[in-house]
């Protein structure tokens, strides 16, 4: 049972937590541009939020904005290794924010976490992965009708939320953050292809370059992966089940093929999709002697992690992050991060540069919520276009790059479909 009204590693690992903050801040100006506007008019004011969300150094960024913004903010992980866990003590220490996160937590602490953030009766939740979501609905439904409303992060909890609304389940209206064109076209690209990697080289300390490196799922988050391990001059297979992206992934320029063929050659493989079992039990049956796995899809769920222990005789540890499997065979198989988000598990995820575009597309949409949620439907929306404009144009200015204007002939001839060659 969890007394306290937070729940967190280490307490003393405060200062160090409340330096990465900071630091993590100064490459987030859209977001500290947003805070000081938040902190002048406070859209937010008594509104109680529940948060599920990552625990990094951008994630307290972006609780510090809602709670100048007026917000009650109570945080919980997202993901039981991906915490980091000085930034939890920093968030109750310095930031006086709840929170309930510890890095290794097992799937019983991880759901006393939710149930502890939902304790708080959100107005409000943000999610990465619709798991606070999914628990609101299946075990505390008492506590609906007080949400007004709530976003989500990720390609998965997307997929899971709009399951929900088409089966009519969902009782309050979602923000697609993850899909605003300033998240995901960054944030999924290149935010996971670099972090992906940064993961990959920190657990194992491998070159990469010469080598042939696998990337399941040609998404947002695979594009970003392959274009990384590319330049890391490593050879870059990638494989799909949509024939578009396929093309688009040959056309590329990297070898498409099934993941069987793939598996047989690959050095490393990485998945990316938010599939099921995208590597299975047949697949580790054809990789090669000392093929390093890893997945940065949402769910630990796209290596069939059960299989690889049948397949074993024994594992061991051969460094932090790294599981090495010996198979009846004869091969070792090394699975990174226990299967999962290598990028937030084995580094630090993202860097602030991306999350600052996707949490200040998180800040304004659950602003918009706070004022118009009432007024909207129990479905999942997208984020209001002006907000998705509103990011880009402010990371622009922070980025010193400035732009063209349609002139107003420009505008007249756009719009107009009488004038030809
Ligand atoms: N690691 C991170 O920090 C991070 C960041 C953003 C998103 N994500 C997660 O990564 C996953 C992918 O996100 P995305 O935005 O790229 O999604 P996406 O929908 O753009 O792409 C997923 C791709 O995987 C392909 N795919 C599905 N099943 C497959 C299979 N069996 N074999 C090969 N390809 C298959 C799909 O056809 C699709 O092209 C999601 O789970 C998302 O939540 C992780």
């Amino acid at each position: 049972m969890i007394n306290q009204n937070y729940d967190i590693k280490n307490i003393s690992l405060a200062d160090q937590g409340r330096d990465r903050i900071e630091w993590a801040l100064t490459e987030m100006p859209v977001l500290r541009q947003i805070h000081d506007r938040f902190v002048k008019e406070r859209p937010l004011a008594n509104a109680r939020i529940s948060g599920c969300l990552h625990i990094t150094t951008e994630t307290a960024n972006l609780a510090r904005t809602l709670k100048v913004g007026g917000a009650e903010m109570v945080l919980c992980a997202s993901n039981p290794l991906s915490t980091q866990d000085d930034v939890a003590a920093a968030l109750v220490h310095h930031y006086q924010i709840p929170t309930f996160a510890i890095r290794g937590e097992d799937n019983d602490r991880y759901y006393q976490h939710i149930a502890k953030a939902l304790d708080h009766r959100p107005q409000l939740t943000m999610d990465d992965g619709a798991d606070l979501v999914s628990e609101l609905h299946k075990n505390r439904s008492d506590l609906l009708d007080g949400v007004i409303g709530g976003t989500e992060e990720t390609t998965t909890g997307v997929i899971r939320l709009r399951a929900m609304a088409a089966d009519n389940a969902l009782q309050f209206p979602v923000i697609a953050v993850n899909d605003a064109m300033t998240k995901h076209l960054f944030d999924n690209r290149y935010g996971t292809g670099q972090s992906t990697l940064d993961g990959i080289i920190r657990a194992t300390n491998i070159l990469l370059a010469g080598k042939t490196f696998t990337v399941a799922g040609y998404g947002w988050c695979g594009r970003g992966i392959a274009m990384r391990a590319h330049g890391h001059a490593a050879h870059v297979i990638v494989t799909e089940v949509n024939p578009v992206r396929a093309l688009e992934a040959a056309m590329d320029g990297f070898r498409v093929m099934p993941m069987l063929e793939a598996a047989a050659c690959s050095d490393f493989i990485i998945t990316a999709t938010g599939d099921k079992n995208v590597l299975d039990q047949a697949h580790i049956e054809a990789m090669k002697d000392g093929c390093i796995i890893a997945n940065s899809g949402h769910f630990n769920v796209e290596i069939n992690i059960p299989a690889l222990e049948k397949l074993a005789l024994k594992k061991h540890r051969p460094r932090p992050n790294v599981e090495s499997y010996e198979l009846k065979d004869g091969r070792t198989i090394r699975l990174l991060a226990e299967g999962r988000l290598v990028n937030l598990a084995a580094a630090e995820g993202h860097p602030a540069t991306v999350m600052d575009m996707s949490f200040a597309n998180q800040a304004l949409s659950i602003a918009y919520l706070w004022q118009q949620g009432s007024h909207l439907e129990h479905l999942v929306y997208p984020v209001p276009i002006d907000i998705d404009q509103q990011v880009a144009k402010m990371k622009l200015t922070a980025m010193n790059v400035n732009i063209d204007t349609l002139t107003p002939q420009q505008q007249a001839y756009l719009s107009s479909w009488k004038e030809g060659t």
